[in-house]
């Protein structure tokens, strides 16, 4: 076991853990929103960011990556951490102004505006790539791309086709922080196919 410290309490975590599975094994409050326990961590969103200091010395790191060591001395509440989580809240609220559940979660650190431009208010999904990722590593499918680059970048079919290699189990609606996948899915599902009795 490797023993360190988050907000002056001190921790046991098992070798190849990160910082945010050993938090959350004790309760202690880090906001995420492109990570999921199920699949492997992309460390995309930047919410999840965490100090760590000794002496003079600091730096942030994003706990859902970041693994664990002895020693460690962790911050999750620190004037820097908290300032930085209500940046990258306010992006948030700027890239995706269509998602209550972006909204309430900026509420809930007290980010109610944004000081940056918002260049689409109907869109609700952050690319987070975490429907994709429960398609592939949990499913064992490969039904949602991401297409594009940048500002064009966007979920969906393998070349924005509807695919009938999706099952729809339902997983990657489940899985999104947003709400976004609830809408994305009817492109990706495609048609479901007609028994061979019906074809007659
Ligand atoms: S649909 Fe949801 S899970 Fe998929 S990339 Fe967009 S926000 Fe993330
Ligand atoms: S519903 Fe379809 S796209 Fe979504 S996780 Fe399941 S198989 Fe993949
Ligand atoms: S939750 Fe860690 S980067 Fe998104």
């Amino acid at each position: 076991m490797i023993t360190f410290q988050i907000n002056d309490m001190q921790v046991k975590a098992r070798e190849g853990w990160t910082v945010l599975e050993t938090a959350r094994q004790y309760a202690i409050d880090i906001p995420t929103l492109c990570y999921h326990e199920s699949v492997s961590p992309s460390g995309a969103c930047r919410l999840c960011m965490v100090e760590l200091k000794e002496g003079s010395w600091s730096k942030l790191v994003a706990s859902c990556i970041y693994p664990v060591a002895e020693g460690l001395k962790v911050f999750t509440e620190t004037e820097r951490v908290n300032n930085v989580r209500r940046w990258v809240l306010e992006m948030l609220v700027a890239a995706v102004p269509a998602s209550p559940e972006v909204r309430a979660l900026a509420r809930r650190y007290g980010v109610t505006d944004t000081r940056f431009p918002v260049h689409n208010p109907e869109e609700d999904c952050t690319v987070c790539g975490l429907c994709s990722r429960v398609c592939e590593e949990v499913v064992g499918l490969s039904a949602i791309a991401t297409v594009d680059r940048g500002v064009h970048k966007k979920v969906g079919a393998p070349f924005m086709r509807p695919t009938d290699v999706c099952v729809a189990c339902g997983c990657c609606v489940t899985v999104c922080p947003t709400g976004a996948m609830q809408k994305i899915f009817d492109s990706v599902r495609g048609l479901p196919k007609m028994p061979l009795t019906q074809l007659a």
